[in-house]
């Protein structure tokens, strides 16, 4: 008698390998699986980006495909469809005309300007739409930066105080949540001052924390045209080799008073929403931003990748990372699949 063979055989003839743990009981059907599922997205968790331009037809964007520069008429019917499947907040992004665009921006505060006409008829038609807006200045600058120029340099504090201006003036047209993508120094303090002094209490704060100085955004600078006019943004944007410098900022915000912490791009920086969910007991957000999108969309359109499930998995994953929501030109389409599938 020699010892038993590493495999042998069970009561029931069949082949026994003795391991008592077996993960894969816990995956061995879709029930079991729902039933210990750590992490789940709804379309309640999305943030979904608006271009708007002010002419009376939507354009395409040629590196974005899907997405369209919306006249305000189209952009209602968006927010309207994408409210009806459960997608309840929105960021809106201007396209605005050459001949506006200065080096101080002064556009941006424009009360009758396009972003805040969108803003109003948002909330006169759907006021329970959450209505975000961007605070930068780089779609209304002629110099295609976020803040005023001077001798090739992008000064911070005149620049905040242009942002102070536009924020009040998009709380003051309705806007539910101002999120200033800038990465001026400073600019939450100002802004949460600004607007407190104009009685926007109730006015929050999304801050681009972690921002960094990423090659993902060029289809967004397609869609607004707003390709930086000299140099690059790297003195105001955070560089991608650094991750401690998203907790300083996060450290800032905070104490100046963000209620929202946001790390953008998204996808190659998921180790940086990490840290900031387990360091910050505010809410993350991470941004989906236009290079991902667009990189799902070319990979799509070749054959290469399953669309659907490519940005189900994409969206569960930032969650999983610890983003409490996201930012994402694919809101509406994925508020569609989830519930082609029964899940909302
Ligand atoms: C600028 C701004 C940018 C994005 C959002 N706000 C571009 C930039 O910083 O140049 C990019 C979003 C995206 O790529 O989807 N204030």
């Amino acid at each position: 008698s020699g010892a038993s063979p590493a495999i042998s055989r069970n009561n029931h003839d069949g082949v026994w390998v003795q391991q008592r743990p077996r993960p894969r009981r816990n995956r061995k059907s879709e029930g079991v699986r729902a039933m210990v599922r750590e992490t789940i997205v709804t379309p309640a968790n999305f943030i979904y980006p608006l271009f708007i331009h002010d002419v009376d037809y939507c354009q395409d964007i040629i590196s974005m495909p899907g997405c369209q520069r919306h006249s305000l008429d189209s952009m209602l019917r968006e927010v309207g469809e994408a409210l009806e499947l459960g997608v309840r907040s929105f960021v809106l992004f201007p396209k605005v005309d050459d001949n506006l665009k200065t080096n101080l921006a002064c556009e941006a505060y424009n009360p009758d300007g396009i972003v805040h006409r969108a803003i109003r008829m948002i909330k006169s038609k759907h006021p329970e739409a959450v209505v975000c807006t961007d605070v930068a200045l780089d779609p209304y600058s002629d110099q295609g930066h976020d803040g005023v120029v001077e001798n090739g340099e992008i000064l911070n504090d005149v620049t905040v105080n242009q942002l102070c201006k536009q924020a009040v003036s998009q709380a003051r047209a309705g806007a539910d949540i101002v999120a200033p993508s800038d990465m001026q120094d400073g600019r939450v303090k100002a802004i949460r001052d600004a607007l407190d002094s104009e009685g926007f209490t109730n006015v929050s704060i999304l801050s681009y924390t972690a921002k960094y100085a990423s090659a993902y955004y060029g289809p967004f600078r397609d869609a607004l045209d707003s390709h930086p006019g000299f140099g690059d943004k790297k003195t105001y944007q955070q560089d991608p080799a650094n991750g401690r410098e998203a907790l300083l900022e996060a450290a800032l915000d905070a104490a100046e008073g963000a209620d929202m912490l946001m790390v953008k791009p998204g996808m190659p920086y998921l180790d940086i929403i990490r840290r900031l969910k387990d360091y910050s007991n505010l809410p993350i957000a991470a941004y989906h931003v236009s290079g991902e999108y667009a990189m799902i969309k070319a990979a799509v359109e070749k054959g290469w990748l399953n669309e659907k499930d490519v940005v189900l998995e994409t969206l569960t994953c930032f969650r999983r990372a610890g983003a409490d929501v996201i930012l994402t030109y694919y809101a509406k389409q994925a508020a569609i699949w989830m519930k082609e599938d029964g899940l909302y």
